[in-house]
């Protein structure tokens, strides 16, 4: 396997993620491991991800220096290259100007073994605002950019390599034979690692930290939990119990869905929990969205806590946590954009321990792996629903009237997408009730209700997203039968932002 390590960047899973489109195990860690840690897991190569950082500032963050010394090839990728050079006795310093796009790439040493085959002119991807400015002496310079006069660098002698450029990134035109280079070519790695290696390992790995204790996972309904559901069932049978917490936030007719295939298809050990009027009281009068995230988290924990008090001796929590629920939640290094539900809305006073045997998982590889599994594609190619439900779509205060409005809009929405046979290409689509009312005019009478939102969105990961181009006919069926079936509505408007700059969800 190939690991790396995390300094921050927003691309870092990306380079895991092109490895195991390899066929080559990748998986990123934390920038604090020590050489003797990465000794004993025996990786065939190191890659030094990007991050926000200088090499200078007071708290950069730097690596065990003993991992030069273990003879595992290094890639050093933007920081990561500039801590390599720094490390090794080459200058970094701050560039004229910030470095940031397309930029074209000159090869000095064609015939380098991460080049090898590709032109001598090539588009590369930048991002930075330091650069390498000098280079240790028993390094060689392997490409140069107008901004850059090391762009690529490398001592062969030790198989240590450095970029400046982001070679995950697509817009790197030969970035992904850089990675395919590096990791056959430089580490020598076989490409025999499949999604059900994925599901051995993990399988193993669970068993390990569990031993013979019991594990209680939240079932949502939605792909990721039931993913986790499966495959946890697989690893450790009966000591598995599942809580789903019907917190009044579901769509429509989710609930009964999720017991009939899950608890009665798959045999899984659910107990199904109505917590409507808990999770209702507590957000009365909450209209801060980051708020109503952390509340419906807390309680969710809380209802948590008190199933398992009386199921006596667990000891383990699992929960779906995709990869990028948590580099939007912040890592360690990375930014927070907005605090998700599985990962930022945990009580600290929690009394479990945590299994997420999908963090490092990007929504595409969940559903392989769910396919892997042998679940059925209709659960699997369920559009992903996050955790706080439709409290996070009904705009502001929520209340059980505009939650039935949204429910409603959300189950015609879904019928006619079904219909039109587009539920395959749109990632996600929902409705939303930003708590807007508008004149309209019904019949021979004005009215004054609600505008009901529609978001549909296409995406690969989730990370980024554009809107889905719909057929007008489609939405106005969609439309028409929204305001005539679904009471105190009387507008339909439909989102035409992608992301960025907007989010999938509204709040
Ligand atoms: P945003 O709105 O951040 O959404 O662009 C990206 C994807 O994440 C889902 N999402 C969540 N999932 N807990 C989750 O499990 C959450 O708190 C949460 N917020 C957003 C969203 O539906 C979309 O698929």
């Amino acid at each position: 396997k190939i690991i790396v390590l995390d300094f921050g960047s927003q691309y870092n899973q990306l380079i895991t993620r092109r490895i195991r489109e390899f066929g080559v195990f990748s998986e990123l860690l934390s920038h604090r491991i020590t050489a003797d840690e990465i000794r004993e897991m025996a990786p065939k190569g190191i890659i030094f991800s990007g991050g926000p950082n200088s090499v200078y500032d007071e708290n950069a963050f730097s690596i065990d220096p003993e991992i030069y010394e273990l003879g595992i090839p290094i890639l050093g990728i933007c920081y990561g290259m500039q801590l390599m050079m720094h490390n090794l006795g080459g200058k970094v310093e701050p560039a004229g100007n910030r470095e940031y796009g397309k930029s074209e790439l000159s090869l000095l040493i064609p015939d380098s073994p991460i080049f090898k085959g590709t032109p001598e002119k090539q588009i590369a991807w930048m991002s930075h605002g330091d650069l390498v400015a000098a280079i240790p002496d028993s390094f060689e310079t392997v490409a140069t950019s107008a901004d850059c006069p090391f762009a690529a660098v490398q001592n062969t002698d030790r198989n240590l390599y450095g970029v400046q450029f982001h070679p995950e990134v697509r817009h790197s035109e030969y970035g992904n034979d850089l990675l395919r280079h590096f990791t056959f070519d430089i580490c020598h790695c076989e490409g025999d690692w499949t999604m059900g290696n994925f599901i051995e390992m993990e399988i193993n790995k669970i068993r390990e930290q569990v031993g013979d204790k019991k594990v209680l996972l939240g079932l949502s309904g939605g792909v990721d939990s039931s993913v986790v559901g499966v495959l946890l069932q697989k690893a450790i049978g009966d000591q598995l119990t599942c809580i789903f917490v019907d917190h009044g936030l579901l769509r429509k007719g989710e609930a009964e869905q999720v017991m009939d295939s899950l608890a009665g298809k798959f045999g899984l050990n659910i107990i199904k929990v109505d917590a409507k009027k808990r999770f209702l009281d507590k957000l009365t009068g909450v209209s801060d969205p980051e708020e109503k995230r952390k509340i419906i988290g807390n309680e969710f924990v809380y209802v948590f806590d008190d199933e398992a008090t009386k199921l006596d001796g667990i000891d383990f929590l699992a929960q779906g946590t995709l990869y990028t629920d948590i580099v939007e939640s912040g890592t360690e290094t990375a930014q927070t954009i907005k605090s998700h539900h599985n990962v930022g809305g945990l009580p600290e006073d929690m009394q479990f321990e945590l299994i997420e045997p999908l963090n490092t998982l990007f929504k595409d590889e969940v559903r392989a792996l769910g396919i892997e599994l042998g679940m059925p594609e209709a659960l699997v190619w369920r559009q992903p629903f996050p955790g706080p439900g439709l409290g996070i779509r009904v705009l502001g205060e929520i209340t059980e009237d505009k939650l039935e409005i949204v429910r409603n809009s959300d189950a015609i929405l879904r019928e006619e997408i079904a219909n039109a046979g587009l539920d395959r290409d749109i990632w996600q689509y929902f409705t939303v009730l930003p708590g807007i009312r508008s004149v309209g005019v019904m019949g021979d009478g004005r009215t004054y209700d609600y505008t009901v939102g529609i978001r549909a969105v296409t995406s690969i990961d989730g990370m980024t997203a554009d809107f889905a181009r719909i057929p007008w006919d489609v939405l106005q069926k969609i439309s028409v039968r929204i305001v005539n079936e679904v009471d105190h509505v009387n507008r339909i408007v439909y989102d035409i932002t992608s992301k960025p700059p907007a989010t999938v969800e509204w709040e």
